[in-house]
């Protein structure tokens, strides 16, 4: 079906732990296994036509995991982008990087840098990871830095819209996503683009992340295409 595309597919990648739990492996074999995940998804996601693909990675209420979880993340974060920009060479993705990054590891931080400078040529899929990402802060930093150009007299307070706010978050230049999934059930946000998903269609699966395979994606993309768009209208925008 070429009707009805997922342009910009955000996606809470949730149940790494439960999926290790019920295989009775170690709760960080479920955050390596998630891994290959995510590089099967960005390889797969452009065949249905995604341009976009954001990735919840790490917020920043996962901080307070312990602290022997937390440095196996930033480790596989590590791996990851020491040996994965080849391939992103290679397929024409561009690395794009949101969230409060300044509480990374500095080392971290230089290699999301080099993979974003390396990437920004490239003009296949658009992937965005969000690392110590959190919505509420975003916002609130979105709103101090236009308090502060006003005060600069910058900024006209009175010329502020929904777009000077949109370009003042992380995801600046970033459409707003058309499908948010979340795996593992939870019918909740966890505090993920909650400006950003206004009008997102919603898509959860009981599946755990690392159980989230192409043909999971696929089953993802058909329910979007399955759904009526309205945007507080009385019929979908193409019907109008
Ligand atoms: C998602 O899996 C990965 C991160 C939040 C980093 P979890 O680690 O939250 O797995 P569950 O939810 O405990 O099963
Ligand atoms: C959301 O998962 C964050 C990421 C997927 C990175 P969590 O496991 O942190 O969310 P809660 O705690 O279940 O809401
Ligand atoms: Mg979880």
């Amino acid at each position: 079906m070429t009707k009805n595309i997922p342009y910009h597919v955000a996606i809470i990648m949730d149940g790494n732990g439960r999926w290790a739990e019920k295989k009775n492996l170690p709760r960080l074999r479920g955050h390596e296994i998630g891994g290959e995940r995510v590089e099967e998804i960005i390889r797969a996601a452009p065949g249905y036509g995604v341009r976009y693909l954001t990735l919840y990675a790490f917020s920043k209420e996962n901080w307070q995991r312990p602290p022997k979880e937390v440095s196996f993340l930033m480790d596989l974060l590590s791996h990851y982008l020491d040996h994965k920009l080849k391939e992103m060479m290679k397929n024409n993705v561009r690395f794009n990087a949101i969230g409060r990054l300044t509480d990374l590891p500095e080392t971290i931080q230089k290699k999301i840098t080099r993979g974003m400078n390396e990437t920004k040529n490239n003009t296949g899929l658009v992937t965005t990871f969000a690392f110590s990402y959190s919505s509420r802060l975003e916002i609130t930093e979105a709103c101090r830095k236009m308090a502060l150009e006003a005060a600069q007299g910058k900024l006209n307070p009175e010329s502020i819209d929904e777009k000077t706010v949109s370009d003042h978050l992380y995801t600046a230049g970033l459409p707003d996503p058309d499908l948010l999934i979340r795996t593992s059930g939870e019918m909740r946000i966890s505090n993920f683009l909650l400006w950003q998903i206004s009008y997102t269609e919603l898509y959860v699966t009981d599946k755990y992340w690392p159980e989230f395979t192409e043909e999971e994606f696929a089953k993802a993309v058909e329910a979007y295409q399955k759904r009526e768009r309205r945007f507080g209208r009385t019929a979908p925008l193409e019907k109008v």
